[in-house]
């Protein structure tokens, strides 16, 4: 739960301590006085100055308490001093709690600054004195997210999340929230380890809803890549392989897979279960009891069998050269069938699967070895 920090009492004997210094440069008139500017220059000084300070508005914020005396009140307290001009902040579903209690001047100054939209702080240090945990996490994580960085996002947290109110959870400005990260990923983007592709382009061009992986398919991106950084690759929520091959350790290789599927996927080497067609992709994949939480598992444990030998397990499961699910799959958007990829990328070089589809099984024909063939109702013999 982020709390006020105990700056706010620290600034306020500043202010008291500043406000004396600046008595000391010219003597104060005997009451109100005008030309406010001719005195208080310095609170314009800053590169982003309000309109009423520019303009020598005081007034509208400042009341005069004395006819004698240099003294004021404020016109109105809180949000009431800037409704008197600004339209409500708190009238959408999602309110955020410094704005809904009138706290517009904990992140605004409301003369001037220079920062942008005369913040107190810069974006980043505004925000993340209230939500520390943010701050630990992208300082420290080994994978940063290029939308944190303000030498890439000048906007940092409010390019995602309105600083005020919004309609959508968790303040995002658009939703789902698969129409933020297309805001910056409409385009490649350069990363630590070489270009990222632009993945706008990519969804786009599947049209077709069941091209798109569940998830994508939702807009939902965060189910998978963590938007303020992570230790994990590519900023993922949990581990995923980087190469295409990748020794099988449980719980650990494929955790991000495995949140949503069941991992008996990959770990029974022979299947029991007695041989099923799985004609119906839709009716394939349903949820399934585990211990840990309801997985997603086709009936027969997968349908990438030959006879009872589980080829899921032949191909992943090994303690050096596993094939990573990226090898096959693509689960952003791909044009076939359980998302199986078109080509993949083998180092430099990228070639065709060649993945063909029966009603009991299918074949592939890729760089690495001559055409194999599968069926779960009849067992294919392939050459060696
Ligand atoms: C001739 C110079 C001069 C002019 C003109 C002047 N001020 Fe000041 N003002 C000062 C000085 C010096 C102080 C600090 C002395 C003090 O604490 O009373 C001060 C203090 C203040 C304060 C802080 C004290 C308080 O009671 O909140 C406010 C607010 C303020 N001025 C507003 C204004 C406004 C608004 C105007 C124009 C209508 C204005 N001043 C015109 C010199 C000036
Ligand atoms: C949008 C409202 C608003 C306007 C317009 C405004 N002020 Fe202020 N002023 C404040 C508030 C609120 C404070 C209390 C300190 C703070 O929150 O930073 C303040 C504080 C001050 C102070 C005391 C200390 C300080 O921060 O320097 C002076 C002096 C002052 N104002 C003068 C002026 C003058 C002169 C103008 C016009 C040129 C002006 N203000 C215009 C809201 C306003
Ligand atoms: C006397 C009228 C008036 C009051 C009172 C007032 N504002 Fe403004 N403010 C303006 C005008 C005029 C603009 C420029 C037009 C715009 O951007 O909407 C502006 C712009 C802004 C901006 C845009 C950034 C910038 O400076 O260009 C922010 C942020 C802002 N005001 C915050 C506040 C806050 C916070 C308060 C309450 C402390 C407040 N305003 C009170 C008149 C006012
Ligand atoms: C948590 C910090 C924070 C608080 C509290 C806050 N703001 Fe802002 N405000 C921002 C940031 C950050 C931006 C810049 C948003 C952007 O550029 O997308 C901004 C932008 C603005 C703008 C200019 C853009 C716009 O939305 O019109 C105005 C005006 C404004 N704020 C007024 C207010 C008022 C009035 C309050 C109190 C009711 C308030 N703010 C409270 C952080 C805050
Ligand atoms: C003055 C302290 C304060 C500041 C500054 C602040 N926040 Fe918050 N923020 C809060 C509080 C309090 C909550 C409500 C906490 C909760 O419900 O867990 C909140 C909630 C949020 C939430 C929603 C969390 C949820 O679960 O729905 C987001 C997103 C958020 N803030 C982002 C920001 C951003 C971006 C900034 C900078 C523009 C910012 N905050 C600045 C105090 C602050
Ligand atoms: C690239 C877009 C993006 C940026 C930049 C971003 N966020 Fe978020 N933020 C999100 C999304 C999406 C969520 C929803 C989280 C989820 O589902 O995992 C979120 C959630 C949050 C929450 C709610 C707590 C939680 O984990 O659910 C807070 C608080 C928050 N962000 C604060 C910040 C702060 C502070 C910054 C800047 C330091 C920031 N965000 C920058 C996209 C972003
Ligand atoms: C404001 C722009 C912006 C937004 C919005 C944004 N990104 Fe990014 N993203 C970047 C930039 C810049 C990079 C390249 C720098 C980096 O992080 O490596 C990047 C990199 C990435 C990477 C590769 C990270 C790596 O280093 O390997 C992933 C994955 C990613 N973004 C996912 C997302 C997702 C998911 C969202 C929506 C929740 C999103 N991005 C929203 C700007 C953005
Ligand atoms: C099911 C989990 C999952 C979902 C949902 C997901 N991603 Fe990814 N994403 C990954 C994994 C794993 C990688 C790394 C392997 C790869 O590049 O294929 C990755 C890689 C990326 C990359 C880098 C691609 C490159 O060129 O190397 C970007 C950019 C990206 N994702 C953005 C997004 C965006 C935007 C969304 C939402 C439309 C999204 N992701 C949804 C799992 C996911
Ligand atoms: C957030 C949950 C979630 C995560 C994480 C997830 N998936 Fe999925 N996956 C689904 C849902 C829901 C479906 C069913 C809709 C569909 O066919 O895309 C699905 C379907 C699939 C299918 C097609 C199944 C069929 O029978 O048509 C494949 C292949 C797949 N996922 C692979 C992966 C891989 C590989 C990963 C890890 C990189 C992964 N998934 C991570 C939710 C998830
Ligand atoms: C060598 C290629 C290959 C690899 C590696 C691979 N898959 Fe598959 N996968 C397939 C093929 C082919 C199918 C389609 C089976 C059918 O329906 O005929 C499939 C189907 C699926 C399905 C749909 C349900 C099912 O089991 O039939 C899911 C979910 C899935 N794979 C997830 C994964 C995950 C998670 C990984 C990584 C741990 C992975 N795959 C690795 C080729 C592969």
């Amino acid at each position: 739960m982020p709390r006020l920090p105990s700056q706010v009492t620290l600034s306020a004997v500043a202010f008291i301590l500043w406000t004396a210094a600046q008595a000391a440069s010219k003597e104060a008139p005997a009451g109100p006085g005008d030309a406010c500017l001719s005195c208080h220059e310095k609170l314009a000084k800053g590169t982003v100055v309000h309109p009423p300070v520019k303009n020598g508005l005081c007034l509208g914020c400042h009341e005069p308490a004395s006819d004698k005396q240099h003294a004021f009140g404020f016109r109105a307290e809180g949000k009431q001093m800037c409704r008197q001009c600004h339209a409500p902040r708190d009238t959408q579903k999602v309110l955020h709690n410094p704005v809904t209690e009138g706290l517009c001047l904990f992140c605004h100054d409301p003369h001037s600054s220079d920062h942008h939209v005369r913040l107190r702080k810069n974006i980043f240090d505004t925000c993340t004195q209230c939500h520390p945990s943010k701050r630990i996490q992208d300082r420290t994580s080994l994978t940063r997210h290029g939308a944190l960085d303000p030498e890439r996002n000048k906007l940092v947290c409010v390019a995602c999340h309105d600083p005020h109110q919004s309609d959508h959870p968790k303040r995002l400005k658009d939703w789902p929230p698969m129409n933020v990260c297309f805001t910056c990923h409409d385009k490649p983007q350069e990363t630590q380890d070489g270009e990222v592709m632009n993945m706008k382009a990519w969804v786009d061009s599947h049209e077709k809803l069941e091209l798109r992986h569940g998830p994508v398919r939702e807009g939902l991106c965060n189910e998978c890549h963590e938007p303020h950084g992570t230790d994990n690759w590519r900023i993922l929520k949990r581990p995923f392989p980087p190469e295409f091959y990748w020794p099988y350790r449980q719980d650990l290789t494929y955790a991000l897979c495995f949140g949503c599927h069941d991992q008996r996927l990959i770990e029974s080497e022979k299947i029991a279960e007695k041989a099923a067609n799985n004609e119906d992709p839709a009716k394939d994949l349903a949820w399934g009891k585990r211990p840990e939480g309801d997985r997603l598992i086709r009936i027969g444990v997968t349908g990438f069998r030959n006879g009872e030998e589980n080829l899921h397990f032949k191909h992943a499961n090994k303690v050096d050269k596993g094939r990573t699910c990226r090898d096959c799959h693509d689960f952003h958007a791909s044009p076939n069938v359980k998302h199986i990829r078109d080509s993949t990328r083998f180092g430099n070089w990228e070639y065709r699967l060649n993945y063909q589809r029966t009603v009991s099984g299918g074949s592939c024909w890729p760089g690495c070895h001559v055409e194999r063939r599968y069926d779960r109702v009849a067992k294919k013999e392939n050459p060696r």
